[in-house]
């Protein structure tokens, strides 16, 4: 797979493809490049926002700059590249990613994801570029970078090779394997610690009994897990 994050801090990602999980693709062929949006802009000056339209705080990324962004690096109309892979526009009114989403785009060959800044994007980037707009949460984030980070992360630990044991990410909270529920509990030694003792049956040797307590316990968590509070919100 080739991830391309379009962003004004390409740097945030050289952390990033550090992590263990994302050598590892790396390493078997899989691909994470980011491309500068300050690199081809056609504003003077390095510019690439502007004041919104209609008055209102903050700043907006300009359309014409994602525009040369886009067309520099793909070397095709940016209108018609999500034609041929998904450019995600990383804002908060997005789809939110679940589980689901992450499996539907650890299939994809190429995936596109635009970080945002200041108060989001020109309206026309989402429009006209983009095949998805997708959020990572209910919140606002001063950009799109650490949401294209969740976005990657999860992922690139879903690409074969990317994890250590093969099935890390098979059977893992919400996924199809428990039923969208949320994982089990897991332990390790010291089996007492403080008095506080690791499950008996986790150390029974009991592989069809441990199975079963783990969907008993998935199942229990996934029906328990909790309702926000109601503050009138
Ligand atoms: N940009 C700012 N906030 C965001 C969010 N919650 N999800 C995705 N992109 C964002």
């Amino acid at each position: 797979m080739r991830l391309d994050v379009v962003t004004l801090f390409p740097d945030w990602f050289d952390w990033f493809a550090s992590q263990r999980h994302v050598v590892n693709a790396l390493a078997v062929g899989h691909e994470l490049r980011t491309l500068d949006l300050r690199e081809h802009t056609p504003l003077s000056g390095g510019q690439v926002d502007d004041t919104p339209f209609g008055g209102g705080a903050g700043m907006v990324l300009r359309v014409d700059v994602m525009d040369a962004a886009l067309r520099a690096h793909y070397g095709v109309d940016p209108v018609d590249l999500r034609r041929q892979r998904r450019v995600i526009a990383l804002t908060p009114g997005g789809r939110l990613l679940d589980d689901r989403l992450v499996d539907e785009l650890a299939q994809e060959p190429g995936i596109t994801l635009l970080c945002g800044r200041y108060e989001g994007f020109d309206e026309r980037i989402v429009e006209h570029f983009a095949s998805d707009a997708v959020s990572i949460g209910e919140y606002v984030l001063a950009g799109g970078e650490l949401a294209a980070m969740v976005v990657c992360d999860a992922v690139m630990r879903k690409l074969p090779g990317a994890l250590g044991h093969k099935d890390s990410a098979s059977e893992e909270s919400f996924s199809p394997a428990l039923e969208g529920a949320p994982e089990y509990p897991h332990y390790t030694r010291p089996a007492v610690w403080r008095g506080h003792s690791a499950p008996a049956v986790l150390l029974s040797g009991n592989h069809a009994r441990v199975r079963e307590w783990r969907r008993e316990e998935s199942g229990r968590r996934g029906a328990e897990r909790l309702e926000p509070p109601d503050d009138g919100r």
